[in-house]
């Protein structure tokens, strides 16, 4: 008998909608291959909410999340909603709650650049030869995104104020710590912890926890970089790095980069996990962790590689189908291999061909058959 997962679908605003039109066929395949069948219920969320709902995060999209067994998310946010109160707009009203109200502290973002693509890269040839694999753990529930208090006053003289806290408590720091040396494990034995400990009391704390954590995980070599040095070194020698662990702030800022420096924003997934559940599997939400790109939405030319793989760690944390994530992995980069390109990593290198949307996800499909 075959197994029904129920996943939410929030596909949100911007270029959302369309590369998650892709990904949900590559979930098609995925059930007609591996006997396992796929209930998706289609939600608002963002700004797309606001216009039909009033709100960002309507109380029906919540329970549908609450009712799945993991969100596949798109992208909030655009120029059409900037003039709302702060915490109406599609960011700050519902993706924050959203992975705050699920406890996701931990943000899995993959840096991945294929040897193939190095040329989409922009920095020099020769530090990218060869691709590079990086692993971004971010705390994703704490620091100076929900930090209290936070307020905007205008002080009797005219002059105006504003305040954002930076908070974090030693277990938050103990349990992202946890997963990130067990990341490591998993991988190179090596892992770089990414603060400010030369300034910031936070960081001087983050750094002694990690060392403490350190104690359980023998077997992995912990280095420390201020996030200065760390967004220098991750331009001069990405295949330092091999797990990165660091605080909300530092870790969107420093994923950026890593992506941009691996081809393109469009490349990045991510996986922003809870606790894990008991059976070694995770609630999570998933989502690409480039924004809504507003000035190419609609036109059907965006990048669906982040969004479908994405969904590759949605199976592979949520639903334990490792093999089935592995092969919408290999398909990915198969396609890359044989030179399609989406316009944000088209070089006009020798040997590939620019796609649209709805090329690369076909493309992808008729690799993963
Ligand atoms: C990300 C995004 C979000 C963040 C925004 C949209 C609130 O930039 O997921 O990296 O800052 O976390
Ligand atoms: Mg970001």
């Amino acid at each position: 008998m075959s197994r029904t997962f129920k996943i939410a679908v929030l596909p949100g605003d911007g270029i959302g909608p369309e590369v998650m039109q892709e990904a949900l066929k590559v979930l098609d395949v995925i059930a007609a291959k591996a006997d396992v069948k796929f209930e998706f219920n289609h939600q608002l969320v963002g700004g797309a909410a606001i216009d039909e709902k009033g709100k960002a995060l309507p109380a029906e999209t919540v329970a549908a999340c609450e009712a799945s067994d993991a969100i596949l998310f798109g992208s909030v946010g655009g120029p059409k909603w900037e003039k709302l109160p702060p915490n109406e707009q599609p960011e700050r009203g519902a993706l924050l709650p959203l992975r705050k109200h699920f406890g996701l502290f931990a943000n899995l973002r993959p840096g991945i650049c294929y040897p193939a693509l190095t040329s989409s890269s922009p920095v020099r040839a020769d530090l990218v030869e060869g691709g590079f694999d990086v692993l971004c753990v971010r705390e994703l529930t704490g620091g100076l995104y929900f930090g209290q208090p936070k307020s905007r006053t205008t002080l009797p003289d005219g002059d105006i104020e504003v305040i954002d806290t930076m908070v974090y408590k030693k277990s938050e720091i103990e349990r992202i710590g946890h997963v990130a040396f067990k990341a490591a494990q998993g991988r190179s034995k090596r892992l770089t912890s990414v603060d400010k400990a030369n300034v910031l009391t936070n960081s001087v704390l983050w750094r002694e926890t990690m060392v403490e954590v350190s104690k359980q995980y023998p077997d992995v070599k912990l280095d420390h970089l201020y996030v200065d040095n760390a967004a220098m070194q991750l331009i001069k020698a990405p295949r330092s790095f091999d797990v990165m662990v660091t605080e909300n702030l530092f870790g969107d800022i420093l994923s950026d980069e890593m992506a941009m420096i691996a081809g393109s924003l469009g490349m990045l997934a991510s996986a922003s996990l809870g606790k894990p559940k008991g059976d070694g599997l995770y609630f999570g939400l998933f989502e690409p962790s480039g924004g809504t790109a507003p000035d190419i939405a609609g036109m059907g030319i965006a990048n669906p590689i982040a969004q479908i793989l994405s969904t590759a760690l949605l199976l592979r944390f949520a639903l334990g189908l490792e093999k089935e994530a592995q092969s919408i992995e290999a398909a990915v980069k198969q396609a890359i291999e044989d030179g399609l390109r989406t316009g944000d990593i088209f070089t006009n290198a020798p040997g590939t061909r620019k796609v649209n949307t709805a090329e690369m996800g076909a493309a992808i499909i008729e690799r993963l058959k």
